[in-house]
């Protein structure tokens, strides 16, 4: 039976060039490379200059997963941009993502769902075009946390940094079953009991400020190991695949320790799993659309690899999508 699946044909990234070390960042608040390379894996972090926006790297990264792709912008008609980091707070950044690429037809929103987002809008973006609705889709991930962050807080500014990921996805006819090209599953969860965890402290509707990151790290960290693990399996189970049948799995980048932890849990050998948050730090939305470029740049994502992805951030959010490349 003929079944349609939203099949990725692209991906981008961008990061802004501007980039900070552990080093550079013990200068300004009490830690050391030492401290945040045993905790947690960083390495360093890029940070976006003055006026480079979110959608400016949200746009970049677009680019570069169209031309991937050998799509024409015209012919996207939904943008969907996860990001907790909007340009203003109104419109969506996708809108001017949207506009920036040179796109007038179809629709363009935000997701809000922090580290989560970009699962989130990936299956959000699979409904829409398994549905008919749309026909072609680009799912970005695009962040400019260093300007939510409390630069006097060593516990938080050590951990996140900037930049953008991209996916197009087209719905293309399948045949229906596991083997399958595009997204074959997602699972999206979340749980308003624990926002205290993981938060920013300004909102235009509270206190008409931006805010900065606020977290309770040990909480965040004990949660993120229980929930991934068990999003993991809940997707393995759903679709008849065991743990090793996965290529690649893609996780958002919080924690080299979160990961290994999971990892442990599921009896994952290291070698399946892409490790990018040396370099890039915690990009929240787009940690996975950036692990995903750095793998399809080392040619481990080639055509039919099986990779899943996941994610656990403020909300509290978390997810995963299974997709076959
Ligand atoms: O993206 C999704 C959301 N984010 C996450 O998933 C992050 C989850 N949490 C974590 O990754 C970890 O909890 C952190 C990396 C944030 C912290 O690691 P930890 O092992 O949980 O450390 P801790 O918060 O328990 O702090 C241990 C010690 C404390 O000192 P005392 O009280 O033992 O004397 C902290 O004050 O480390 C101290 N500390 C630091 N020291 C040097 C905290 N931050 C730093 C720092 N440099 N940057």
């Amino acid at each position: 039976m003929a079944f349609i699946r939203s099949v990725i044909r692209g991906v981008g990234a961008y990061l802004p060039a501007k980039v900070l070390t552990n080093d550079d960042i013990s200068k300004i608040v009490d830690t050391s490379d030492e401290w945040i390379r045993e905790r947690t894996g960083i390495e360093q972090r890029h940070i976006a200059a003055d006026g480079e926006l979110t959608s400016d790297l949200g746009i970049a990264a677009s680019r570069q997963a169209l031309v991937r792709a050998g799509i024409d912008p015209v012919d996207i008609d939904l943008v969907v941009c996860a990001t907790s980091t909007p340009d203003r707070t109104f419109p969506a950044t996708a809108v001017r993502i949207q506009a920036g690429l040179g796109i007038s037809k179809g629709a363009a929103f935000d997701v809000q769902a922090v580290c989560s987002g970009f699962v989130y809008a990936l299956a959000i973006a699979d409904n829409f075009l398994r549905s008919g609705q749309f026909k072609r889709a680009i799912v970005v991930g695009a962040e400019t946390f260093s300007r939510i962050l409390d630069w006097s807080d060593r516990g938080t500014c050590v951990l996140f940094g900037d930049g953008a990921g991209a996916l197009v996805l087209e719905a293309q006819t399948q045949l229906g079953n596991r083997d399958d090209r595009g997204i074959l599953s997602t699972t999206i969860r979340s749980d308003g009991r624990f926002e205290e965890l993981l938060y920013v402290d300004g909102g235009p509707g509270s206190t008409k400020t931006t805010g900065h990151l606020r977290m309770n790290g040990r909480e965040v960290f004990r949660h993120a190991v229980q929930k991934i693990s068990g999003v993991i399996e809940e997707t393995l189970v759903e679709t008849g695949y065991a743990p090793d049948e996965v290529d690649l799995y893609v996780p958002h980048q919080a924690n080299k320790r979160i990961l290994d932890g999971i990892a442990k849990r599921l009896n994952i050998s290291p070698d399946r799993i892409m490790y990018t948050l040396a370099k890039h730090g915690n990009t929240s939305a787009a940690s996975i659309p950036l692990a995903l470029n750095v793998a399809f740049e080392a040619r481990r994502l080639s055509e039919r690899k099986l990779i899943l992805m996941e994610a656990m951030g403020g909300g509290l959010t978390w997810g995963a999508a299974l997709a076959r490349w």
